[in-house]
């Protein structure tokens, strides 16, 4: 694998660097604690039970067995587990306030509303006991027929006035579409079909909770503590400052714990009812029913074009089920309409209620299954066409954004479909393919992109220095696995002028200043923001006590001519006039100055629109008579702004781009129509990448100087990579056997 990484010219500070992670040592020998691990005294554990039908009612509920079970403590159902305060509404977790998965609660009344749902939650003293007793809850129910899949409620489909919590309108039109594809030289028009997905991260979801008297700490497995702590106060009925969460570490997410699912709040529920600590793994099975999902979904593109290959319209059109409470789709016709100059365009909306829970985020939600249908469709135009896909991508670049019409802040997007053809070796690609053997060979591409998501809210952090000379920088944020701890020690020791060992960086409790939960490829532009802000804030704070000190070297200096460098202020040109940060504060009798800083967010009008670009591109081998397909490059060139931690970064573009394989190829979770179950709920059965999948996979950078999205021209990584990388394996199959597959995943069925 290989990365290239360009850093500004003539910087040598911490950021940017490929620094190992602050972190990585505690997670890979034990050390690092997780929310299922904390130790308490007297601490108890809780199973959930869930229901065996999709729709339907208790009609008898036995817990006689399980209570008399040993070592049990308590069966909470909906008879006796109390009732919610109130059920607040849907909003992303990404404004850092209330942000619950659904707007259902369970165990509230006998009523079933998807299969999974939980109906029971018993408490004992070892996890092994409670898991026996959870099977002891004797349940019968009441079924009623029930909807589970698009087959089953294509003629109920409706068309909602808003999706994704209310953020995406369900219908926008720009031009005349029927009028443009009419006219048009070209057009293509089909469907696509995508498989529901579950996020499966290796850390399940967990929370353990316990009460100091009328105050609650949950340690929690989440994106985003101060979402939880504000889900679980309007769900409790109690002021959000009686709750402190703590997410120090979460193995993995996805979106899974984007938005807050019933299990803190059932576990703070539970805690009180024992008057013990409680702690409440989901099992993996569980994962599948309780935390959300990637709905399943139909989408039809229509494309027109003049003859030199320019679209003059596009029409996108998606079809998915939601849960009978919210009105939930993954924004997927938004970049997809973003990508290429088109006066033309319309994107519809319709959703079905279904038996489900509510459908959520799941990494890079809506963009990766919108820019499949697409590029395959950009694919299949360039055919008819008689165009390079390449060539045909490069003349509908747009400077600005369709959608808004705002200049893009920067792009990069021809830059990066240039640089990611020459890693590919685009130029080889001929008619007809190569053969390897039993192989046929195939070179596919895509576009890419993603959003940047500015702040809803300020984001804050704070900065202090001791007396010793070392600092400690903190604000809310959890690392998820994506690397931002140690990215951000790296930004507040640049902004400090100290070295990274002397820096460190804490995040994960609500009790640190509030940043943006770690969703949206968002954290390390909106955290850095507000890290570089406090640091820099707390550095000027040191050099005005200089420069007013008669006791210092500094003293009488203009503040803009003091540098600082390895924690000493200096002259600028003149390093050896200066004092350390820890020679001001014993001299000042100060055991340490703190600075807090505050970003964003920006004005709503501002004259710009902000989107991360970047190319995908596919070398497969196909054996069609097996139907097999080996993905044996990937190449990405992305152009995601300021890169803070190099290694980090080229780290979440490269399992961005092995998730995207894993989208083309593998990752399906199927429904089972009669149950309303979903029948593979496991990783034994759910297909994820394996070392064995993984292909060369070559991450590129373009550099681009973006100087409006934050402070430090931060665009974000954590998503782009997977964005386009399905079309590109698609394209590339295409292109190996002339088979057009357009449905995800792409299984033997498709190719032989
Ligand atoms: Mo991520 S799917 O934006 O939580």
């Amino acid at each position: 694998m290989t990365t290239t990484t360009q850093r500004p010219k003539g910087h040598d500070g911490p950021i940017g660097r490929p620094l190992d992670r602050v972190d990585g040592h505690a997670k890979v020998t034990g050390g690092a604690r997780y929310a299922a691990e904390v130790p308490l005294p007297g601490l108890t554990h809780a199973v959930l039970v869930g229901a065996r039908v999709a729709h339907g009612r208790i009609t008898s509920l036995d817990t006689t067995e399980a209570e008399r079970a040993d070592g049990v403590v308590a069966v909470l159902t909906h008879q006796n587990l109390g009732k919610i305060a109130t059920q607040p509404r849907l909003l992303p977790s990404l404004a850092g306030s209330v942000a619950p998965g659904e707007t259902f609660f369970p165990m509230q009344s006998d009523e079933i509303h998807y299969a999974g749902q939980h109906v029971a939650l018993v408490v004992a003293d070892t996890y092994e006991r409670a898991l026996h007793a959870s099977h002891l809850v004797r349940i019968t129910y009441a079924e009623e027929p029930s909807v589970t899949v698009i087959d089953q409620g294509r003629d109920q489909a409706y068309e909602p006035e808003a999706i994704f919590a209310g953020f995406v309108p369900g219908r926008s039109e720009r031009g005349d579409v029927a009028t443009a594809l009419d006219g048009a030289a070209v057009t293509v028009d089909r469907t696509f079909t995508f498989a529901a997905n579950h996020h499966n991260p290796i850390e399940t979801s967990a929370t353990t909770a316990y009460w100091e008297g009328d105050r609650l700490t949950l340690h929690d497995a989440t994106q985003g503590v101060t979402a939880t702590q504000h889900t679980v106060a309007a769900l409790l009925g109690i002021p959000h400052t009686r709750i402190r969460v703590i997410g120090h570490y979460t193995g993995g997410s996805f979106g899974a714990k984007a938005m807050v699912w019933h299990h803190p709040a059932l576990a703070a529920f539970a805690a009180r009812a024992v008057g013990r600590p409680v702690r409440l793994a989901l099992t993996r099975e569980q994962m599948f029913f309780g935390c959300g999902h990637r709905e399943e979904q139909e989408q039809r593109i229509a494309l027109g074009a003049d003859a030199e290959g320019r679209l003059v319209a596009l029409r996108h059109h998606k079809l998915s089920p939601t849960s009978p409470f919210d009105h939930w789709a993954e924004p997927s016709l938004g970049v997809a309409g973003q990508m290429y100059a088109c006066p033309n365009y319309e994107g519809v909306y319709r959703l079905i209620h279904a038996h489900t829970m509510t459908p959520t985020f799941m990494r890079c939600p809506g963009e990766a299954t919108g820019l499949f249908a697409l590029e395959t469709a950009m694919d299949e135009l360039a055919e008819r066409l008689g165009l390079d896909p390449l060539e045909l991508r490069l003349r509908n670049c747009s400077d600005t954004d369709p959608a808004s019409g705002r200049p893009w802040s920067s792009s990069g997007l021809r830059e990066c479909l240039r640089q990611g053809a020459d890693r590919i070796g685009w130029a080889r690609r001929s008619a007809p393919p190569a053969e390897d053997g039993d192989w046929l060979i195939g070179l596919g591409m895509s576009a890419s992109a993603y959003p940047v998501y500015g702040p809803y809210n300020p984001q804050r952090a704070r900065a202090r220095v001791y007396a010793d000379g070392t600092a400690v920088v903190q604000a809310a944020v959890t690392d998820i696995g994506t690397g931002v701890l140690t990215a951000m020690t790296q930004v507040a020791a640049e902004a400090l002028g100290l070295p990274v060992e002397r820096c460190r960086f804490e995040g994960g409790d609500t009790d640190l200043p509030n940043v943006a939960a770690a969703v949206g490829s968002s954290g390390a532009g909106m955290v850095s923001a507000a890290v570089h802000t406090a640091a820099s804030a707390l550095r000027e704070q040191f050099v005005a006590r200089a420069v007013a000190d008669e006791g210092s070297p500094l003293h009488g200096a203009d503040p803009a001519d003091v540098v600082v460098r390895d924690g000493r202020m200096v002259l600028r040109g003149s390093p050896g006039t200066g004092e350390g940060y820890a020679e001001l504060l014993q001299r000042q009798f100060l055991p340490d100055l703190e600075a807090t800083g505050s970003w964003g967010p920006p004005p709503q009008d501002a004259p710009y629109a902000s989107m991360t670009f970047g190319a995908q591109f596919a070398e497969v081998a196909v054996d069609p008579v097996l139907g097999l397909v080996r993905v044996r490059r990937l190449a990405g060139a992305f152009a995601p702004g300021r890169v803070l931690n190099a290694k980090t970064a080229r780290s979440q573009l490269m399992g961005g781009m092995i998730w995207g394989l894993g989208q083309a190829l593998l990752e399906a979770t199927h429904m089972e129509p009669g149950t309303g179950r979903w029948a593979n709920a496991s990783l034994g059965e759910y297909l994820v990448p394996v070392n064995a999948d993984a292909p060369d996979v070559d991450v590129d950078f373009v550099e681009v100087a973006d100087t409006v999205v934050n402070p430090l021209g931060v665009k974000g990584v954590g998503e782009v990579g997977q964005a386009g990388v399905a079309p590109a394996i698609a394209n590339a199959i295409h292109h190996a056997t002339g088979r057009r597959v357009r449905k995800l995943p792409i299984t033997i069925e498709d190719i032989i």
